[in-house]
Formats: C-alpha cells, sequence, structure tokens
C-alpha cells in the first residue's frame, strides 16, 4: 500500500457526538442524531443526481438536515440548534483513532481524508478532534462539486498520491461509501462499528473490522 486514505464522518469523526453532547436538552437524541445523517447524506446524493447546478456544499447540507430534523420533530429551540450546528464543527474522534494513525504513519504509510466536508468545516473538525498533525492530506470533494460515491472524488485520492486504486487502503464506516470505494478500484477496509448487515455484497471483497485499532496491523 502507498497511502491510507480515510473517510471523515462516522469513521475518523464520529458524528453523534454532536448530539450526545447536548443531550440532557434532547430526549430521544439518538433517534434525531440517526435521523440527522441521514438526511445530510441523502441530500448529498440527490444534489449529486440532480447535477452541477444543485450542489451545495457539505456543510450547507448538514445544517439543512439538522433544520428538517428540528422542524419535523417540533423543536424549535434556536439556542439549541445552534449549539448543535457548532458542535458538529467540533466532532469527537473515535477513541481508537489517533493512535491508530501514529502506528501507520511510524510504518512510513501516508495518512489522509478524503471527505464530503468542505475545506474549512474539515479542517475546523481535524483541529478540534487533534488530528491535525496526524495527517498527511486532507481532501474534499469540493474540487469536482459532487459527492461520493461518484468516482470522481475517488479519483482525487489516486491523483493526489499518483498511485494506482489497487495500491490504496480505503477505510469507511459507511457502506455505500465502501461499496463505491471498492468499485472504483481500492483496497477496501470497511469499519461495521454498528454492526449491520452487508446490503452492498461487500464480504469477501472487502476487509470488515469493528473500529480501527485492528488497522495498522492488518496493513503491516
Ligand atoms: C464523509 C462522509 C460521507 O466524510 O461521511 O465523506
Amino acid at each position: 500500500m502507498q497511502a491510507v486514505v480515510f473517510d471523515a464522518y462516522g469513521t475518523l469523526l464520529d458524528v453523534h457526538s454532536a448530539m450526545r453532547r447536548h443531550a440532557g436538552r434532547l430526549p430521544e437524541w439518538e433517534r434525531l442524531s440517526a435521523a440527522w445523517r441521514a438526511k445530510q447524506v441523502e441530500y448529498s446524493w440527490v444534489r449529486s443526481l440532480v447535477g452541477p447546478s444543485a450542489h451545495r456544499d457539505f456543510g450547507v447540507l448538514t445544517d439543512a438536515a439538522l433544520d428538517y430534523v428540528a422542524a419535523a420533530n417540533g423543536i424549535a429551540d434556536m439556542a439549541l440548534l445552534a449549539d448543535l450546528r457548532r458542535a458538529y464543527r467540533e466532532l469527537s474522534a473515535y477513541p481508537e483513532v489517533p493512535a491508530m494513525l501514529t502506528s501507520l504513519r511510524a510504518m512510513g504509510l501516508p495518512c489522509a481524508i478524503l471527505s464530503n466536508g468542505e475545506p474549512a468545516m474539515l479542517a475546523e473538525g481535524v483541529r478540534a478532534a487533534g488530528l491535525a498533525d496526524a495527517l498527511d492530506a486532507v481532501l474534499s470533494v469540493e474540487s469536482v462539486s459532487v459527492f461520493k460515491p461518484d468516482p470522481r472524488v475517488y479519483r482525487l485520492a489516486s491523483e493526489h498520491f499518483g498511485a494506482a486504486p489497487a495500491d490504496i487502503a480505503f477505510v469507511s464506516s459507511n457502506p455505500w461509501d465502501a461499496f463505491g470505494a471498492r468499485e472504483f478500484g481500492f483496497r477496501v477496509f470497511w469499519c461495521n462499528r454498528a454492526r449491520l448487515p452487508d446490503e452492498y455484497g461487500l464480504g469477501g471483497t472487502v476487509t470488515e473490522m469493528a473500529d480501527l485499532a485492528a488497522l495498522p496491523s492488518l496493513l503491516a
């Protein structure tokens, strides 16, 4: 492998940490957080399919998804919504992530993010999670204005590293992202934290993990 490329939201950064931090003000925060995430990615797919005129950056879509979930659930506390928007810009990393990145780089493997996020939100998120020094590159879909799993996004990583897809390890917790990355030709590691059923026929073609701790030994 010439590089290890990670999805950001849900893989390195815990997307549910934003609502978890405000759980005391949000009964049913787990259901609401799952709905927020589902709407966010739905908007990314719909806008990619409609085409370039419909593109909006992932920060805009994240806020729109929260507004929708709030409206659908009768949440009108503007201060809470502002706190949630801010919290999403400062998500926590999953606990095993810093040591895992340190190990990979000690093995001589460059590490990067390839994310739907726009550059500013990614920079803020990486800094807040304490990962800025652990990454060699942070690549955003904004340079192609289309979202994953469009192959133009995955191509950004192989172009950045000047490496064939088969020489790049791609790591995502999102099964639809793992599927797109596999179709592109990356060697894929599916971090199946929630033990979801395999809905895209990934079995036997990607490496499945419960979290990221074992990644360095799998790549050794
Ligand atoms: C990302 C989303 C898909 O970081 O989680 O690209």
